[in-house]
């Protein structure tokens, strides 16, 4: 029987890494630029930092999480994290951030876990990059963070999204909003789907948020919640768009987007990209106002967003024309060791070190192959310079070097080859004995 990787997760081999750094350098980069330091956190956390956060009745908390523990032990269950910020907000308590200073601009790249229909873009591993901005209650800040999100897109050279905005209020506004939703749903409800039934009763806003056909024309007669903002919110929500406005951001205000998890205040968005099909959301983020508080910390302003990095992938692989994810992955070296006879691998591996010590790329062969093989393998590898091990050469403790590039060779002491293939590579012509 044959062992596969679980549903739902997946193997990077290298040719596909190669790409995923290099979308992980530009995300570094572009944090760096808004001064957001890098912050790791466990895969694993309690279970309850979940249930309170993202919410008992959301799907990720009532259905997609990996949970483990004992039975008779609830305390001690644990769980594979599904999205980053809780464990944030954890760990800026646990380590008193706010003691120390009371704004905190963070970033991340990590995998989250949640148990869902494994589909193209929608994975049981995937991995996330995000920011959380801890420590201020300015719209302009959300602003920023959208701003930030639009900006690592265009650093990856995606142009297409769509960024879709609104505001979720806060507890104030969602009390008298929820009555409202509740009082207009009563009478269709015969008519949503099965799943817009148990919303109604557990978490009403999340009817806003389904996506079947059969719900929409129900879903499109409710009300707004940005009609049941209060002033303050209004106030907030205006800012966070003129703001955007005058960077000259554009972005679809979307009364009805609503978040799978229950820790937002106010602001909230998406990303959305046209090319990744059914799960378009290439990103999502917004406010959480009351969760610092909520694990017992001062009361803090906080907003941030993560993106999905597969999905990031998918929509440049669809920019390049599709790419094959198994791709075959040469990693190049410059210096390749060939030696003519087997009695002298030896002293080739021993230079091999030799070579690797000075913080050069350096391989050779393991398998006994021909000379003609070897070469072969130095082609394939890309390398610039090939060392040739000969009975004559390393009698007088020399050996051959070769450029592959200027199709010369030379025949040198071992210990001046290091320091010719250096001084070549830095553009010196300086030539060592
Ligand atoms: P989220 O919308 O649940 O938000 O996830 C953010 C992004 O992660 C999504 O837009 C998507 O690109 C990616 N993603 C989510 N689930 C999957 C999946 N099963 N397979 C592949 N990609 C997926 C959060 O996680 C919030 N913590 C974001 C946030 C940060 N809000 C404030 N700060």
């Amino acid at each position: 029987m044959k062992i596969k990787a679980p549903a739902g997760m997946e193997d990077l081999l290298p040719g596909r890494l190669a790409h995923w750094r290099k979308v992980e350098d530009k995300v570094r980069r572009v944090m760096a630029t808004y001064g957001y330091g890098e912050i790791r956190t466990p895969m694993l956390e309690a279970t309850s930092l979940f249930v309170r956060s993202v919410g008992e009745a959301t799907d990720i908390v009532e259905k997609e999480m990996y949970t483990f523990g004992h039975a008779n032990a609830p305390e001690d269950s644990v769980t594979l994290r599904p999205e980053l910020t809780a464990p944030i907000v954890r760990a800026c308590l646990e380590h008193s951030l706010f003691a120390k200073r009371p704004f905190h601009k963070l970033f991340y790249l990590g995998a989250a876990f949640r148990r869902e229909r494994p589909q193209k873009g929608r994975l049981r591993q995937f991995h996330q990059f995000g920011v959380e901005a801890l420590g201020s209650h300015s719209p302009v800040l959300d602003a920023e963070t959208i701003e930030l999100a639009v900006a690592v897109l265009e650093a990856l050279g995606l142009r297409e999204h769509t960024v879709r905005l609104n505001s979720t209020g806060c507890a104030t506004c969602r009390n008298s909003f929820r009555v409202v939703l509740r009082e207009r749903l009563t009478p269709d409800l015969e008519r949503v789907c099965e799943d817009c039934r148990s919303r109604f009763e557990r978490n009403v806003f999340r009817v806003l948020d389904c996506k079947r056909d059969s719900c929409r024309p129900v879903i499109q007669r409710l009300p707004s919640i940005q009609e049941h903002l209060c002033a303050d919110c209004r106030g907030h929500h205006a800012v966070v768009t003129a703001t955007l406005g005058e960077h000259g951001i554009p972005f679809t205000p979307d009364p009805l987007l609503v978040r799978g998890l229950d820790y937002y205040t106010r602001t909230v968005y998406e990303l959305t990209y046209p090319t990744l099909g059914a799960q378009n959301a290439i990103g999502g983020g917004g406010r959480y106002d009351n969760l610092v508080a909520e694990f017992g910390g001062p009361p803090t302003g906080a907003v941030g967003f993560a993106m999905g990095i597969e999905r990031v992938m998918l929509a440049l692989d669809a920019q390049a024309g599709g790419r094959d994810a198994n791709e075959d992955h040469i990693t190049p070296v410059a210096v390749y060791l060939c030696t003519v006879e087997d009695a002298l691998r030896a002293p080739a591996f021993a230079f091999a070190r030799r070579v690797r010590q000075a913080g050069i790329p350096c391989d050779l062969d393991f398998e006994g192959k021909s000379l003609k093989a070897q070469m072969r393998n130095a082609d394939r590898l890309r390398a610039r310079w090939v060392v040739m091990f000969g009975p004559e050469e390393w009698s007088r403790g020399a050996a051959k070097l070769k450029s592959m590039q200027e199709k010369s060779e030379e025949t040198l002491p071992l210990d001046a080859i290091v320091a010719r293939i250096q001084a070549a590579d830095t553009g010196s012509t300086a030539r060592t004995p």
